[in-house]
């Protein structure tokens, strides 16, 4: 299988293992996914929900959690692929948990769920390697021309996150519902039009990964035949033995059908893909109360909010599924059975004899 170099760093699979939160992708899926080659990512969504202070103090809780899975993470790599952290620049603490990222050794930060313009001066000339998430060439566009004019930065690796993703979706609702989104060839194809650009001028090398519904060999071999570098994916690693989350959660997947994976609106104001259950009804039915606010993602405000979703996505991860949002890719459903982090990427890269 093909490798890939990232600037001075290198992944003997193709394969990043894209952030979920809350705590689904934690020290153990991550430093897992690195020990086989790949990018393991930790996402910085409340890494430190089992905290005792949590409750009490949830910032500084998340800060520490971090970079104890952070050091989990590097210890079980056994010194293969990368460890990283995916940072969402809608948290508000981004800037604090990227600065504990970095104290605590991480090698690559990538980041979404809004334009992560301030990312190269906040990591300044630390030996990290970034990347943002877009869901279009007009984002990357914007993006690289920033981080160059503002910074003289540009990314070392991107991450397209297309419609079939889990989680927060960068595409409008009307889209996702009538099927119009642009497809993940065609965004490649845009965004390669504008790296490619950057890439001749600066005489530098900038790997694409996309992201959003890869499950099969077939789907990675179809990315890298048009020319992409590698691939993200995030939930065919739920059903995994070293997921962070509970067996609950897992067991969700595996007992989802198709017609269980549905859209849903989050308090951010962006559209999300989860698994249907009592949660998910509930608020299609109505506002759900929000007793406490954790402060966690800027463009929420709590007074409109339909539902608090820290403590959606915390209930899930701990296996409360009926008062929980299982965020879910548009397969989700085809995770039938537990597996290995090493089965899954063998599954996806090996050739056949
Ligand atoms: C349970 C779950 C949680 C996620 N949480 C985040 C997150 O915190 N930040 C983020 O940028 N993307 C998040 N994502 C998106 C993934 O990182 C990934 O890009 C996407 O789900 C890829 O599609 P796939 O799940 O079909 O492989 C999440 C996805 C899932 C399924």
């Amino acid at each position: 299988m093909k490798t890939v170099k990232i600037k001075n760093k290198t992944l003997t699979v193709p394969i990043i293992q894209g952030g979920m939160g809350v705590g689904i992708s934690l020290g153990n899926l991550a430093g897992n996914v690195a020990k086989c080659g790949g990018m393991g990512v930790i996402s910085t969504a409340h890494p430190g929900y089992r905290e005792d202070d949590f409750e009490t103090n949830h910032r500084q809780a998340n800060i520490r959690a971090l970079k104890k899975e952070i050091i989990k993470a590097k210890e079980i790599r056994e010194g293969k692929g990368i460890v990283a952290i995916n940072a969402m620049v809608a948290l508000q603490d981004y800037e604090e948990l990227i600065e504990a990222a970095i104290e605590a050794g991480v090698e690559a930060i990538i980041s979404g769920a809004g334009l992560p313009m301030h990312l190269p001066a906040l990591v300044k000339n630390h030996d990290v390697l970034i990347a943002p998430i877009v869901s279009s060439g007009k984002a990357c566009k914007l993006i690289l021309r920033s981080w160059w004019h503002k910074h003289q930065r540009l990314p070392d690796f991107i991450v397209i996150e297309g419609c079939q993703a889990g989680g927060h979706l960068g595409f409008k609702k009307e889209d996702l519902v009538n099927h119009t989104c642009q497809s993940l060839d065609e965004i490649f194809r845009d965004v390669k039009q504008v790296v490619v650009g950057y890439e001749d001028e600066h005489d530098v090398k900038i790997p694409i990964f996309v992201a959003g519904g890869i499950y099969k060999k077939q789907d990675v071999d179809h990315y890298l035949s048009i020319g992409v570098n590698g691939v993200q994916v995030a939930t065919r690693f739920i059903t995994t033995q070293e997921c962070d989350a509970s067996i609950e959660y897992k067991k969700a997947f595996i007992e989802a059908k198709k017609e269980d994976i549905e859209l849903v609106s989050s308090p951010v104001g962006m559209p999300g893909r989860a698994i249907k259950n009592q949660f998910t009804n509930r608020v299609k039915e109505g506002k759900i109360n929000i007793s406490k606010c954790y402060r966690c993602l800027k463009p929420c405000h709590v007074k409109d909010a339909p539902y608090c979703i820290s403590k959606a996505l915390i209930e899930a991860v701990k296996g409360n599924i009926d008062d929980g949002l299982i965020f879910s890719g548009a397969y989700g459903y085809l995770n039938n059975e537990m597996t290995t982090v090493k089965a899954v990427i063998e599954e996806l890269t090996e050739e056949k004899s």
